[in-house]
């Protein structure tokens, strides 16, 4: 497969993946994340070629359940059908994290779908409690990496 190239992109560029690959059959409001905008939110592209084909979001937004005080969280973390077993995701997860260590943030969090949390724990994301509903979406497990400066 020809190279693969991980870019910055505008929000505005990934709702459709997330409408087509998060929230089949639903409208496109249901892909608008609350802190999509909010300053410090980081939004990522995969491209083959000019086609965008993988999506992550860093967006600024805090946890109650973790004590850090700058934290980012992990949303929308998408890759086509037909691109995924490449390595995709997990370049993206690798460039998210890249960037929460850019900005010197304490900790990066995120919901997991169940079913995914292996793909997680494989780079190093711990679980932190039990799974829970989110309703019309399904079963989600809260998953963190701590970063470290020393
Ligand atoms: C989850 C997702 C982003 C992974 O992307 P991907 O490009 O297919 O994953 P990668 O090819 O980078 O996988 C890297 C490694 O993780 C493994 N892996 C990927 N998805 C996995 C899963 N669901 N469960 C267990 N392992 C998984 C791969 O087999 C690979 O392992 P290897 O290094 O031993 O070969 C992609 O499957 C996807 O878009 N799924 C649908 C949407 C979704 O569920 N998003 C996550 C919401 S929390």
């Amino acid at each position: 497969m020809q190279e693969i190239e991980i870019k910055q992109v505008s929000v505005d560029n990934i709702f459709k993946i997330r409408q087509q690959v998060l929230r089949p059959g639903k409208p496109i409001e249901t892909c608008f994340f609350e802190k999509d905008k909010a300053l410090e939110s980081f939004h990522l592209g995969a491209f083959y070629n000019t086609q965008l084909i993988g999506i992550a979001s860093v967006l600024e937004d805090n946890s109650n359940t973790f004590q850090e005080k700058f934290q980012f969280r992990l949303r929308g973390m998408a890759v086509l059908p037909d691109f995924r077993k490449k390595k995709i995701g997990a370049i993206l997860l690798k460039e998210a994290e890249k960037y929460c260590f850019q900005k010197k943030a304490e900790i990066l969090w995120f919901n997991a779908r169940e079913k995914v949390v292996p793909f997680y724990e494989k780079y190093a994301f711990k679980k932190e409690g039990s799974v829970f509903l989110i309703p019309s979406v399904g079963n989600h497990q809260l998953m963190f990496k701590r970063f470290n400066y020393e």
